[in-house]
């Protein structure tokens, strides 16, 4: 399913977080099959870690929300932190990004995201993380609009949930969205073009993870992850990573990625993130320049270009065959 062996161990290990949460055990079961003898250079460090206490680990991953088959398919076209490992801390990030509607089929799931994470002491059940961002998903929602979704774990996805489905994501009184609630209007190509500024921070006083969303605007804090849900979050993050992620069940085509245009398409036609911003302890932020590690399961059908002054394209068309 994911040829793990042709992929440098850091975007490995990066796309077998971001599955863990998507596709439960039987994924881990199908990599782990494909990878009785994987190469050397994926078994250093932590990555050798992982892999040990994933294959001793016997719990059923649950995956919020959606059953998971072996037969799913599952791309990601984003960029991850470079420096990661215990020592990284990461704080907050930012950024605005257009959002698309597509007429999606039960069975076929498309986002565009934030993760904010810490893989704790590499055994999944340590694994934090929490998800902001939107998607399509008309099994979830009976629609297929795109929602503002937000996500949240502290134990490889045992504990945890979408949205308020659970205790968790705490909302403030008269926040301009709540988690779930649908986005609209969307973009369309060439224009107009509909944005969402997100940004997702740890407050320096309480330890909360907060939470921000615009919509063509400003973004104001719609709620807050409270700092006591997590365990290594609790503390900081220390991978963080954004771009566009799809999926369907085998049986049907991959849906589009973005606006479900190729990134060279620029502005008006491709899906962007622009203003890309990390903020830091004291809440200070900064554009991300570069020295992000690109993380594309497939080039062929979808794609993310370089950053540049602090934006870049993503995305590509449904129907992706491998
Ligand atoms: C993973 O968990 C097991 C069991 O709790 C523990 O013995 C092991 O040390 C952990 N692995 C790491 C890398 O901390
Ligand atoms: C987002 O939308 C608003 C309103 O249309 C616009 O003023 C702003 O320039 C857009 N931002 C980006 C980064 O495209």
């Amino acid at each position: 399913m994911f040829r793990l062996a042709l992929i440098p161990q850091a975007i490995a290990l990066c796309f077998f977080f971001h599955a863990l949460q998507i596709s439960g055990v039987r994924l881990f079961t199908a990599i782990q099959e494909e990878n009785n003898s994987p190469p050397e250079d994926f078994l250093h460090g932590s990555a050798k870690r992982i892999l040990t206490s994933l294959k001793s680990n016997s719990i059923e991953a649950t995956t919020f929300g959606q059953e998971s088959s072996s037969q799913d398919e599952a791309y990601t076209a984003g960029y991850y932190t470079s420096s990661r490992g215990p020592e990284a801390s990461y704080y907050g990030l930012h950024a605005t990004m257009d959002v698309y509607g597509h007429e999606l089929k039960h069975g076929q799931w498309s986002s565009t995201t934030f993760w904010v994470s810490h893989y704790g002491d590499s055994n999944k059940s340590s694994y934090n993380e929490i998800q902001v961002g939107w998607h399509i998903r008309p099994e979830r929602y009976g629609d297929s609009h795109p929602h503002f979704y937000t996500l949240w774990t502290r134990d490889g996805f045992e504990t945890g949930c979408y949205n308020m489905d659970c205790p968790g994501f705490v909302r403030v009184n008269d926040a301009v969205i709540a988690p779930g609630d649908a986005i609209h209007p969307v973009s369309h190509v060439p224009g107009p073009i509909q944005n969402i500024t997100l940004r997702v921070l740890k407050d320096k006083t309480s330890g909360d993870w907060w939470v921000y969303y615009g919509f063509n605007n400003i973004p104001t804090g719609v709620g807050y992850f409270p700092k006591s849900i997590f365990s290594y979050l609790a503390q900081k993050a220390n991978v963080m990573s954004f771009g566009g992620f799809v999926k369907s069940t085998k049986a049907l085509p991959t849906p589009p990625m973005g606006s479900g245009a190729f990134p060279n398409g620029g502005k008006g036609r491709a899906a962007s993130f622009t203003d890309l911003r990390f903020i830091n302890q004291d809440g200070n932020s900064s554009p991300i320049t570069g020295n992000l590690t690109p993380l594309v399961t497939d080039g062929k059908c979808h794609s993310i270009t370089p950053i540049d002054h602090a934006r870049c394209f993503y995305g590509g068309p449904g129907g992706c065959v491998r």
